[in-house]
């Protein structure tokens, strides 16, 4: 026999049982985001390499480490997308849809990271993200935070029960240099003491340093000089203000003064909905604003904000909560077909599902076998068609969640009985 070839390493398959989940959090998303009209975008699933690089930073992990990279034919250099925020704004200023205008997009897709798998770590992912450009106000911060929390409320997933929002401004980039120096000044001395990433980072990427999960590392960041003394005023005040407009919402977060997120495009608010409920991988949402990027990416000066929800997190986190928002719609009629009256129930199937019904057919085997899988599909009713019904123009219609008799309807009579009978609704 020959050997069987498998799934690669941290790309997952999605069956039918978990991809109801699925389903159940992106029918939310997509009401969520037409609440706050924002408008859905598709991308590219790759990119040049380089606009990963210019954007998400040349010495983060995510694009030092992480991406999938090749050359293709042409030996053009390109990646399977890490996230969505540089897409989206490659995009947006190929086709002129930044420059002195407000959009609102949101997407949905896989993004690939070479990181080590894990429970709620995989190298394919997927994110709903969210990207709003042209609005400098902190008003879109509150905007695209409170459209953040309530995507999460709709799944039943509230602050305070195992998630918090996390929150910190970080400045502008003058500020972040500023301090980039006096936290090298402080740290250079502790070098042989911290981990080995973070001595690298130390030269690299300093501010990461923080995000260390290393005990002494984590001992010495703790002394720190802290960074809300470099702030600078007019970040400050948008930071007060974002603040402000949470408050007023009722939107309850936590201030993390080491929230500095592992992209560099950020700048003044980032943000985290975080939870203790799956060990190591608790950020389950995270986002905030990017005002350099679209011109560093050769557009214009476009202030943006917005957010990447991980779908496998939020499941899992739905998983250990218990809030199920499974969308699985079960067959309302399942045909069960015999005497070779497989072409008439192909037809009156076909005529069921033209007003609006769900219908499965079966018709192999007997009818024992076929009412138990009628069962396990979960069905309404079992319609059942034999010869002489045929014949007849009838069908025995037996109800099979609810008690009642079986009862022999013409075929005319089908479908107003079952409409009448039956919640019509499309899930
Ligand atoms: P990010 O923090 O890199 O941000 O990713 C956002 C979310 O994607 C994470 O909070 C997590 O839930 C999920 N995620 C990331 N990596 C993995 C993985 N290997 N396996 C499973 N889930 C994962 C961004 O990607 C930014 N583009 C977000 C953004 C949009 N900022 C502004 N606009």
């Amino acid at each position: 026999m020959s050997q069987r070839v498998r799934a690669l390493r941290g790309f997952n398959d999605i069956l039918p049982d978990d991809a109801v989940w699925w389903r159940g959090v992106l029918d939310h998303a997509s009401r969520v985001m037409d609440q706050y009209a924002y408008r859905p975008i598709h991308l590219p699933l790759m990119e040049a390499t380089e606009l990963f690089s210019r954007s998400v930073g040349e010495t983060t992990d995510i694009v030092a480490k992480e991406m999938f990279t090749f050359l293709d034919r042409e030996k053009t250099s390109m990646s399977l997308r890490p996230e969505g925020t540089a897409g989206c704004v490659r995009a947006g200023i190929d086709h002129g849809l930044l420059h002195n205008q407000q959009q609102r997009f949101w997407y949905a897709g896989p993004m690939f990271r070479h990181e080590r798998p894990q429970a709620g770590r995989y190298r394919q992912f997927e994110q709903i993200g969210v990207e709003a450009f042209g609005m400098a106000q902190p008003e879109i911060d509150v905007e695209v935070i409170a459209l953040s929390a309530r995507l999460l409320r709709a799944l039943g997933l509230q602050s305070g029960e195992g998630l918090q929002l996390e929150l910190n401004t970080i400045g502008s980039s003058e500020a972040r240099a500023a301090y980039r120096d006096k936290l090298v000044d402080y740290l250079r001395p502790f070098a042989a003491e911290l981990d080995e990433d973070s001595q690298r980072r130390l030269d690299s990427n300093p501010l990461r340093i923080f995000d260390s999960k290393v005990p002494r590392t984590r001992e010495i960041v703790a002394e720190a000089p802290a960074f809300a003394d470099h702030l600078d005023g007019p970040s400050r005040e948008h930071f007060e203000a974002v603040k402000d407009g949470l408050d007023a919402l009722g939107i309850a977060y936590v201030l993390n003064p080491r929230l500095v997120r592992g992209l560099d495009y950020y700048g003044r608010t980032v943000f985290e909905w975080t939870t203790d409920r799956l060990g190591a991988q608790g950020t389950i949402c995270a986002g905030g604003r990017y005002d350099a990027l679209v011109s560093q990416l050769g557009g214009g000066e476009v202030p943006a904000v917005g957010f990447a929800l991980g779908l496998e997190r939020t499941i899992l986190l739905l998983k250990a909560l218990e809030r199920d928002v499974r969308r699985d719609p079960k067959p309302q009629v399942y045909f069960c077909s015999l005497d070779g009256t497989g072409a008439v129930m192909s037809r009156l199937a076909e005529s069921l599902r033209d007003a609006g019904l769900r219908v499965q057919c079966d018709g192999s085997g007997k009818l024992k076998a076929q009412l138990k899988r009628a069962d396990q599909a979960g069905a309404a009713y079992a319609a059942i068609l034999g010869g002489s019904e045929a014949q007849a123009r009838q069908i025995q219609l037996k109800p099979l969640q609810a008690d009642g008799e079986a009862q022999m309807l013409d075929w005319d009579q089908l479908i107003t009985h079952l409409q009448d009978t039956l919640d019509r609704r499309p899930d």
